[in-house]
């Protein structure tokens, strides 16, 4: 079988990204340097997103991601196989890590809600596991 990394939800965190706030208005950097887990190599972004919406759905073999609630607000759900942690993204300011070989779901998403992921590769269908069953089975053999 497929090796999965053994990470688990509680390798899953908030970074406070560099912002600088003044009268004007907040600007928010991210920026390949310590603060970031891993080298950004890709940038997408997710809009026009139906309230009853649920996205995700999948965990990765290699790929590092960061989330972040550009506009609006939503929920991150997170599974190591065995336990499942909910984030509530709400703030620019600030970025869900979640390392390979852990499955996420979004939803919950407020009107207008913008998704801006940062990512470790650029996309690999291959690097996908979008089988929730089989995600599990990949986790139990995993180191
Ligand atoms: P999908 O992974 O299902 O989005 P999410 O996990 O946010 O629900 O991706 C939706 C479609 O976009 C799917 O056909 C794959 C494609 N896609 C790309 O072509 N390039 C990319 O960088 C990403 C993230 C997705």
């Amino acid at each position: 079988m497929t090796e999965h990394p053994s990470t688990t939800i509680d390798d899953c965190r908030i970074i406070s990204l560099e912002h600088h706030p003044d009268p004007y208005g907040t600007l928010t950097v991210a920026q390949n340097s310590s603060a970031i887990p891993f080298a950004i190599k890709r940038l997408y972004y997710i809009y026009d997103i139906p309230s009853d919406a649920e996205r995700g759905g999948h965990s990765h073999h290699h790929e590092q991601r960061l989330l972040v609630a550009v506009a609006g607000c939503f929920d991150v759900k997170v599974c190591d196989g065995v336990s499942w942690r909910t984030f509530t993204l709400k703030r620019p300011s600030e970025a869900l890590y979640i390392p390979a070989g852990v499955w996420r779901t979004l939803e919950n998403f407020s009107a207008g809600s913008v998704v801006l992921a940062l990512s470790s590769t650029k996309f690999d269908e291959n690097d996908y596991v979008r089988d929730f069953d089989k995600f599990v089975k990949l986790k139990k053999n995993s180191d």
